[in-house]
């Protein structure tokens, strides 16, 4: 038999999918067959995989039978019908929807940080939210040098972050500026070019968005941090790949400027761009296609003994997502959690 997996892509012509496709190809990921799933708007379209052209197919119970991993990046109703039928056909699957991250039963891995989490799953390995994974990285360095009281995090995300969707719509609206034309509202609550949004998914009882929610129970979830102080601001920024987060943090021991610059390059999928002598620090357009997470605007709280402010941007479709599913699977793989032949 051909060495490698039988993959199958559930979600392969969206944002998330189609960088799926990309790293695995850039990886070198061992796939002997690889299956394209969408809904059945794209049954019969093609994608690129390793200069091949693959049909794409329309999900449906049948279609996982023989696959040994499964990435889902079809949202979370899609994860809840299919992912139960991928694990009872005996693959293991990569989730990069929100439907299964909270379940007590399912680990919620960022392989640099928790990969003892992802031992013993049960079929499905959850990838967490994408300003998570972005938040989440630089937190773990600091945490493990100096303990974390209580962490600030405000976000700037790309539209790219809410599918091919977001992206035709900052699109069509910029160019709709450009010839002078009234610009169109029809995916986002409000026009998103040329403006902030700060509204992310829907709005909770208590005034947050889910969205904000999402930060808080995943990085404490990741972090086994269960009673860590999180305040959460998310908001929708007219960039189109990218997301940028401002952190203010506070520690249990002191940590200058100088020494969290060591401790984040140090961290294995992080890097320090903080020379504002020569205006370098990170930003979307520069990080975009890159799968580190950039660290930058590295300095002391003046308001607070122990306190740190810092500016961190990641591709949030590449370590936000598809990087961090592929580096899941590879984890599982090298762990001998996968299934084979
Ligand atoms: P399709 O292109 O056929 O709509 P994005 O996050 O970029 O919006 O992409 C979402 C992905 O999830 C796309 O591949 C999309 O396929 C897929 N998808 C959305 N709804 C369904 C569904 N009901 N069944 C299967 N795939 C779906």
């Amino acid at each position: 038999m051909a060495a490698g997996y039988v993959v199958a892509v559930v979600g392969a012509t969206g944002a998330a999918g189609s960088t799926t496709l990309k790293i695995l190809a850039e990886r070198k990921f061992p796939v002997r067959e690889l299956r394209c799933y969408a809904s059945e708007r794209s049954a019969g379209k093609t994608v690129s995989f390793m200069g091949d052209e693959l049909r794409v197919e329309k999900v449906g119970p049948e279609a996982f039978k023989g696959v040994e991993i499964a990435f889902f990046s079809a949202g979370s109703a899609q994860s809840k019908e299919y992912a139960p039928l991928a694990v009872r056909a005996g693959g293991v699957v990569v989730d990069k929807s929100s439907a299964f991250r909270m379940d007590p039963t399912v680990p919620l891995v960022v392989p640099e940080i928790n990969p003892h989490a992802a031992e013993g799953h049960s079929g499905i390995v959850a990838s967490p939210n994408c300003t998570t994974v972005v938040t989440v990285m630089p937190l773990k360095p600091l945490h493990d040098a100096a303990r974390l009281r209580r962490v600030i995090a405000t976000s700037y995300q790309a539209v790219s972050g809410a599918g091919v969707k977001g992206v035709e719509e900052l699109r069509r609206q910029a160019l709709a500026w450009a010839r002078g034309e009234a610009l169109k509202v029809e995916y986002f609550p409000h026009q998103i070019a040329f403006n902030l949004i700060p509204h992310i998914d829907r709005f909770a009882d208590n005034g947050y968005t889910e969205e904000e929610l999402k930060l808080i129970h995943e990085i404490r979830k990741i972090l086994e941090l269960p009673d860590l102080k999180i305040s959460p601001t998310t908001v929708r920024v007219p960039v189109f790949t990218a997301h940028s987060i401002a952190v203010n943090v506070e520690t249990d021991e002191p940590l200058t400027p100088a020494r969290a610059r060591d401790l984040f390059a140090d961290f294995p999928g992080l890097r320090v761009w903080d020379d504002p002598g020569q205006n370098r620090y990170p930003m979307p357009v520069g990080v975009e296609g890159q799968d580190d997470c950039f660290v930058g605007r590295i300095r002391a709280d003046l308001s607070l003994a122990n306190g740190l402010n810092f500016w961190v941007v990641g591709d949030q479709l590449r370590k936000g997502a598809a990087t961090n599913a592929v580096q899941i699977a590879e984890l599982l793989i090298r762990e001998g959690g996968v299934p084979n032949g």
